[in-house]
């Protein structure tokens, strides 16, 4: 089989190294992909969100199955021009790719059917919010942009000043461009927040194993969000029978709503829960595998994903059995100097031999060859992985991968992991 993967990140290196595991695979594309990709697949020059660009790709290298990894592609409706192709895929059509491309969309969806969220208010004009919260007055409070917005449509404002800031830049000077055309306001949440992704043929669902991501820049989650700086694998706080309650009051019934709503949900979707003093609630829905939670799910995955992705595509999950180890793994990100602001890139990155360090897997987010150097290309540049029997030890793997690796500006948080082997004790 050849397989192309669309995208060009840490998840979707992490998605080639584990398709590169199975036996049905022969070869394996990619576009764009990035330096350190191109040390496991072949890379080419295609925008991840070019669709006519990526179907003729597909039919030029006579790809057998493509994998849609990025939520602007599925949004934007690849799957869909793929499939209208006759290509197998991996990843929702547009229709359900809605469930990330519009908060909106979402919070009605969970509304409507009765699955725990916070509480909200829809916007279509900027005056309204600040009038609504106001007259709320209570914060901090959480504004949503509606669209995509690169991980950076959520503000969390301390004040009323703030909020207004913030509200001005999404709903009038439009810095997420129509993303910003709706903002929900919702209540403020507090509790552990716990990823979970699961695999679905729009008919059964199955978790995949629990993740925690690290969204701020800084130690001690300070500073601004970002796309996440580490990860690890389980997260203690989503016991058996936390497990077992989002399976039966979130799980199922998402799926079952997008069905009842003709958008049957196919791939891979993923549940951003917040474990709340009054249980497990949706903070959102992402479309498709996170990133860097990838990084830490699937070295864990022992099934062959091809068979999982087949199953999929053919609406046939249930009759398959997914098995994971009981390993830990941590993922620890290093970053341009600068990330999640502007940063420089094309600086040199030592320590790697073909992009690889022995005892870690290096998950490459950011990177290209020139001149048969490695450089940095963009803000998150590698993903710094590692298993272990427990999560101490993938940690103490992890980091010491990243002591001996360096580029110029480099920073990386000190403390992933920490929180999660704080609740083991
Ligand atoms: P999102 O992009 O929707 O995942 O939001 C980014 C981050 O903002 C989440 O990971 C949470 O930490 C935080 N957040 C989002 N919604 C809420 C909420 N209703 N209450 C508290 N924190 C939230
Ligand atoms: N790590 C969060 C995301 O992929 O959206």
């Amino acid at each position: 089989m050849k397989v192309l993967v669309v995208g060009g990140g840490g998840r979707e290196h992490a998605l080639i190294r584990k398709i590169k595991e199975s036996d049905k695979v022969d070869s394996i594309a990619c576009c764009p992909g990035n330096g350190g990709i191109s040390y496991d697949a072949d890379c080419y020059n295609v925008s991840a969100t070019d669709i006519d660009g990526v179907v003729k790709l597909a039919k030029e290298i006579k790809a057998d199955f493509v994998v849609v990894a990025p939520d602007d592609p599925l949004v934007m409706g690849m799957v869909d021009a793929l499939n209208k192709e006759g290509f197998k895929t991996f990843g929702p059509n547009a229709a359900a790719a809605i469930i990330e491309g519009s908060k909106v969309f979402s919070k009605n969806l969970m509304l409507k059917y009765g699955i725990p969220t916070a509480e909200y208010k829809v916007f279509d004009n900027p005056a309204d919010v600040i009038t609504y919260l106001k007259e709320k007055n209570e914060f901090p409070a959480v504004i949503k942009a509606d669209g995509l917005a690169l991980g950076k449509g959520v503000i969390i404002p301390e004040t009323l000043e703030e909020a207004e800031a913030g509200v001005k830049e999404i709903m009038e000077d439009k810095i997420f461009g129509a993303s910003g055309n709706n903002v929900v306001v919702e209540e403020f949440l507090t509790g552990p927040e716990v990823s979970v992704l699961a695999f679905t043929d729009g008919k059964c669902v199955r978790p995949m194993v629990s993740s925690m991501d690290h969204k701020r820049a800084l130690d001690g989650d300070k500073g601004l969000n970002t796309g996440g700086m580490g990860t690890v694998s389980p997260n203690p706080y989503y016991t058996d029978e936390i497990a077992q309650e989002c399976m039966e009051k979130i799980f199922i019934p998402t799926i079952n709503a997008m069905n009842s709503e003709g958008r049957a949900f196919k791939g891979c979707l993923y549940f951003g829960l917040m474990l709340t003093p009054k249980g497990p609630k949706v903070i959102e829905y992402n479309c498709r595998f996170g990133d860097p939670e990838t990084q830490v799910v699937l070295p864990r995955l022992k099934t062959d994903i091809m068979d999982i992705f087949e199953a999929i595509n053919n609406e046939t999950l249930s009759q398959l059995d997914i098995e994971w180890s009981n390993d830990s793994c941590a993922c620890v990100i290093m970053a341009s100097g600068g990330y999640p602001k502007s940063y420089p890139k094309g600086i040199e990155i030592n320590g790697l031999c073909n992009g690889q360090l022995d005892g870690v897997t290096v998950y490459h987010a950011g990177t290209a060859v020139k001149d048969g150097k490695l450089l940095t290309s963009g803000g998150r540049v590698l993903g710094v992985t590692a298993l272990g029997d427990n999560l101490e030890s993938a940690l103490e793997k992890a980091y010491g991968g990243v002591s001996q690796i360096s580029f110029d500006g480099a920073h990386y948080r000190k403390d992933i992991g920490r929180k999660a082997l704080n609740a083991l004790k």
